[in-house]
């Protein structure tokens, strides 16, 4: 099989293929993608994140040293010795695991502590967490709307979201537009019982914020309520880091907060922050929180004192915001198109999947770790490099991808700036 000829969406449903057959026609691209250097995915870390990572090299099957521009570990708390020291305490304290589901016995009280601090970094009254993001979006959605209801995406929100409405009716504006948001507002207005907006505070493909303000105005004049997932805001926008309602200056506004503590935060799980009413209704109706064991106790340690760090040390985020605003410039400069990138998420956009499984096979052997999207997760003209920055890459590590990808900008007639000198790749 040539697998430039194919992208994962050929999998995905065939009628005539049993699930045995169709994971055997899988396997077969899977192996040929192996065989081009084109699966970027799955890459296996020998040190966990950080601005740097050891990798050991699915082609080479020896260890390399690479620049890590694919963590979502912005503030790189995943490494913070007070977070470490956290954990630390509590696994000794409590053991390693919760023991049961949070209804059940699991609870403990570090996990109170963790939702009181939850909701009072987020400026609501009350949250609930989950062992994980997609499950906290996924089971709440699915708790709180029914068949006599409507969620209102934005095209681009999260596949948690998506698969969290299965059971109830949905409609997409078209991403970020506010006119296409109160066209979608106005059809619903009578026809559905509960109407909730459901958008993303950073959007997690193109780093682009919500127009969140608008969008909490737009549906309450129209009766809707909003939820936004701040998987990709938490750490990064907002003031002190607080997100995206904070960025706006509408703490308070918003109907549900969501969000993710494996982003920023550093560790994993997700939470729900509202009121004391639907956190309550959380508890008892939200099955991936009811049948799902508790967190571990040094998760919720971890994250207290991530939030904790967030608050007493704002340079790191200051540091992010460095990188953020000269790698930006630096891209914009060489003459690549970010979309509307605004945060620490960079896309680098090709427009060709082979083109960009070539180039990232070439990034891979320049030691620079990034990610290739592709259709299906994007439409074949916006399949990208996607690449997201930490607090602590240096001028250096920066400065080096910005070198690849300049000479990969040119030979793949992406940029067509003049030639610089010849760049060493490998
Ligand atoms: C926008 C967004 N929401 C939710 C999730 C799910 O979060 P988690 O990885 O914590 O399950 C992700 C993550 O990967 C995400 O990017």
């Amino acid at each position: 099989m040539d697998s430039t000829k194919y992208s994962l969406a050929d999998f995905y449903d065939i009628s005539d293929m049993d699930m045995v057959d169709r994971a055997r026609y899988f396997y077969e691209y899977h192996q040929d993608i192996h065989k081009k250097h084109h699966n970027q995915y799955r890459r296996v870390s020998l040190n966990g994140s950080g601005p740097t990572m050891k990798i050991l090299d699915p082609y080479s099957g020896i260890e390399k040293e690479m620049i890590y521009m694919a963590s979502n570990d912005y503030l790189n708390l995943t490494r913070h010795p007070r977070t470490i020291k956290a954990g630390r305490a509590a696994l000794e304290k409590y053991g390693t695991g919760a023991g049961s589901v949070p209804l059940l016995g699991g609870t403990l009280d570090i996990h109170i502590e963790l939702e009181k601090r939850v909701a009072a970094f987020k400026g609501c009254e009350a949250a609930i967490v989950y062992t994980s993001g997609f499950g906290s979006n996924c089971g709440s959605i699915a708790a709180l709307l029914r068949e006599n209801d409507v969620a209102i995406l934005d095209m681009l929100v999260h596949a948690s979201i998506i698969d969290g409405c299965k059971g109830t009716h949905v409609e997409y504006f078209r991403h970020n537009n506010m006119d296409s948001l109160e066209k979608v507002l106005r059809k619903c207005k009578d026809k559905f019982r509960t109407k909730l907006v459901i958008v993303d505070g950073v959007y997690s493909m193109d780093g682009d914020i919500s127009k969140l303000d608008t969008i909490v105005e737009l549906a309450h004049s129209h009766g809707a309520y909003v939820m936004v997932d701040e998987a990709h805001a938490t750490g990064v926008i907002g003031k002190n880091g607080r997100g995206t309602p904070e960025h706006f200056n509408i703490e308070g506004k918003v109907d549900i907060v969501a969000g993710t503590f494996s982003k920023a935060l550093g560790v994993v799980g997700g939470f729900i922050a509202s009121s004391k009413e639907i956190v309550e209704y959380l508890h008892y109706y939200s099955r991936p929180y009811m049948f799902s064991t508790a967190q571990t106790p040094q998760t919720a340690a971890s994250l207290i004192e991530a939030m904790n760090v967030i608050e007493d040390e704002p340079q790191l985020k200051e540091n992010l915001w460095k990188n953020i605003n000269y790698f930006k410039k630096s891209l914009i400069e060489l003459g690549f198109n970010i979309g509307n990138s605004e945060t620490a998420i960079f896309p680098v956009i090709v427009g060709h999947d082979v083109k960009v499984r070539e180039m990232c096979r070439e990034m891979h052997e320049a030691g620079i770790y990034v990610n290739a999207v592709q259709y299906p997760a994007v439409s074949r003209k916006l399949s990208r490099i996607r690449m997201s920055l930490m607090c602590n890459h240096t001028k250096q590590h920066l400065d080096r991808v910005l070198e690849v990808l300049e000479h990969l900008g040119r030979k793949y007639e992406i940029i067509n700036k003049p030639a610089a000198e010849e760049v060493e790749i490998a």
